[in-house]
C-alpha cells in the first residue's frame, strides 16, 4: 500500500468513535463476478477474491469488538447460477470451513450457519455440524454464514413452527407476540443487525434478513466486494454513527414545548 493510502487509513481510524460501533453487522457479498470480468478472470476468480476478503473484514470486525458478523453467502435463488459456478462456491465454502474448524480453538470463534442446509452436499453438512458444535464452548465474536437462506422462507419455516407448537400445546395463535415467532427463527439469541452493508452499486435488500433489518442502517456503496477494504468498512462505520437511530420514536430535542 502506498504510504499515502496508509495515511488515509490511519485518518479513517481516528474518525470512528469505537465506544459506538454496532454490535451487529451483516454484508451482503455482492460484486465478485463483476469484479472478476472488469479483470478479464472468470467469474469464480471474483468469488475466490470474496471469500479470501470476507475472512479479511470478519478479523478486522473481530478485532474492533464487533460481537456478531452475519453474511449472505449463498441465497435460495444462488441455484439458478450456472452449474460450474455454484460448485466452485460450494468448494470454497468447504475450504472457509476447513480451516475455520482448525482455527477456532485459537480464534474462539462461533460459527453458524442460518439457511436450510438440507440441499448441500454431505461433505457441507457435516463441517457446518462440527463447527456448529464446536462453536457451543466458545464466546467469542459470533460470525453467521447465511447459506442456502432466504428471508421469507425463514419466516415461513418459522410461521410453520409456531403454528405446530399452538396445535401441540392447544394455545390460541391470536395470543402470539413476535417473541414467540423470534424463538424459531434462525436467528434466535442473536440481537438484530445494527448496520446492513451491500457492496457493488445496488441498493436491494435481496430476501436478506427480512425480519431482523426491521431497524437496521443500510449502507450502501458502489465498490465490489473484493475490493471492500479496511477504509470501506471504517467508512461504513463513520457512515452508521451520523444517523440517528429512533427506532420509530423522536428525539427528545424534537419534542413539542
Ligand atoms: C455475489 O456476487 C456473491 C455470491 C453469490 C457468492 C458469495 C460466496 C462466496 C464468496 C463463497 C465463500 C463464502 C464465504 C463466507 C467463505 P455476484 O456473483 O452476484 O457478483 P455480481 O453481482 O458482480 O455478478
Amino acid at each position: 500500500m502506498a504510504l499515502f493510502g496508509k495515511k488515509r487509513t490511519a485518518a479513517a481510524r481516528e474518525s470512528v468513535d469505537r465506544t459506538r460501533l454496532p454490535q451487529h453487522v451483516a454484508v451482503i457479498l455482492d460484486g465478485n463476478g463483476r469484479w472478476a470480468r472488469r479483470r478479464g478472470l472468470p467469474r469464480t476468480a471474483g468469488h475466490v477474491a470474496g471469500a479470501e476478503n470476507f475472512r479479511t473484514i470478519a478479523t478486522l470486525c473481530k478485532n474492533m469488538g464487533i460481537k456478531n458478523f452475519t453474511v449472505f453467502a449463498f441465497s435460495t435463488e444462488n441455484w439458478k447460477r450456472p452449474t460450474e459456478e455454484v460448485a466452485a462456491i460450494m468448494k470454497l465454502l468447504v475450504q472457509y470451513l476447513q480451516e475455520s474448524i482448525e482455527k477456532m480453538e485459537k480464534d474462539h470463534i462461533r460459527l453458524h450457519f442460518w439457511g436450510d442446509l438440507t440441499p448441500l452436499s454431505d461433505e457441507l453438512k457435516a463441517l457446518c455440524a462440527t463447527t456448529d458444535r464446536i462453536s457451543e464452548g466458545y464466546d467469542g465474536m459470533n460470525v453467521n454464514v447465511c447459506l442456502n437462506y432466504g428471508g421469507r422462507d425463514e419466516i415461513m419455516y418459522a410461521a410453520r413452527a409456531f403454528a405446530q407448537e399452538c396445535l401441540d400445546a392447544g394455545r390460541v395463535p391470536d395470543k402470539m407476540e413476535p417473541a414467540m415467532l423470534e424463538r424459531h427463527l434462525y436467528s434466535a439469541g442473536v440481537p438484530d443487525p445494527d448496520l446492513i452493508i451491500r457492496p457493488s452499486g445496488e441498493e436491494r435488500i435481496s430476501n436478506f434478513l427480512l425480519w431482523q433489518s426491521a431497524y437496521a442502517e443500510y449502507y450502501f456503496t458502489d465498490v465490489m466486494w473484493p475490493d471492500f477494504d479496511e477504509e470501506e468498512l471504517l467508512r461504513a462505520f463513520v457512515a452508521y454513527q451520523q444517523r440517528a437511530r429512533r427506532f420509530g420514536g423522536i428525539d427528545e430535542t424534537e419534542k413539542d414545548g
